[in-house]
């Protein structure tokens, strides 16, 4: 038991609702919530922007270096990646963007330099930090791990009702395509692929609510981290 806090990992495939279930955790025991995938996102989006090919490890790496990477804490428990000065948001979430983040992803260099600033990032504690090798290779000795999973199916309808909350039309059967080629590209990635690690609590959402994985997760931190 230590009154530290700690680093939390938490991993799982695309869809699975890392971000959300992420987020409530954070905010319940009064940590820092951190989203790795948006700094991959980012720097896929300012290589388009500036017009250097996703798959040019070279310049992308430039590209990363000469850019300054900042999480701003605007207000809660969810920092703002500032990336050259310019807060990233709403733009990184498209699917253009998700696309090309996979190519980005895959780059040995990047991925390098990225799990170097993910360390920076959670080097004090008190941070939780989601993504698809947390728990296995930017934090593998973080106190608390989840590996968060659920159906290609489930996640793929939760998706569903989403985009059409906002508004947005989809198309089950294209959407479970997608989940199902985004989880074989993570997994049988070369460099760092999504896996669960070994000491991480194995969480299957696909039949309980997000408040319940929660409740999982705030169960086991309180054995690992009591709240004063
Ligand atoms: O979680 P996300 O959809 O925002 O992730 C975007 C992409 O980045 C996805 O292709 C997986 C990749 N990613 C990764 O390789 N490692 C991480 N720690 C986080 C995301």
């Amino acid at each position: 038991m230590t009154d530290r806090k700690i680093v939390i990992a938490i991993d799982g495939p695309a869809g699975v609702g890392k971000s959300s279930v992420g987020r409530q955790f954070a905010q319940s025991i009064g940590y820092k919530f951190i989203s790795s995938g948006k700094m991959y996102r980012a720097l896929a989006y300012m290589a388009i922007k500036k017009g250097i090919s996703v798959q040019d490890e070279k310049n992308l790496l430039s590209l990363a270096k000469s850019l300054s990477w900042e999480f701003k804490e605007v207000d809660g428990y969810e920092p703002v990646l500032y990336l050259g000065g310019h807060p990233l948001e709403r733009e990184l979430s498209n699917e253009e963007i998700g696309k090309a983040t996979s190519s980005v992803a895959r780059l040995a260099l990047i991925r390098e330099f990225l799990v170097n600033k993910q360390r920076e990032i959670g080097s004090n504690g008190g941070i939780v930090m989601e993504g698809r090798d947390i728990g296995t290779n930017v934090f593998p000795n973080a106190e608390l791990k989840f590996y968060l999973d659920a159906s290609p199916q489930a996640r793929a309808k939760r998706r569903v009702i989403q985009l059409k909350e906002s508004g947005t039309d989809a198309n089950y059967e294209e959407i479970l395509r997608m989940i199902i080629l985004r989880d074989e590209q993570d997994s049988l990635r070369k460099h760092n692929p999504l896996k669960k690690a070994d000491d991480a609590i194995y969480i299957d959402s696909t039949e309980i609510s997000r408040d319940e994985v929660c409740h999982i997760m705030l169960e086991a931190f309180k054995k690992v981290a009591p709240i004063k």
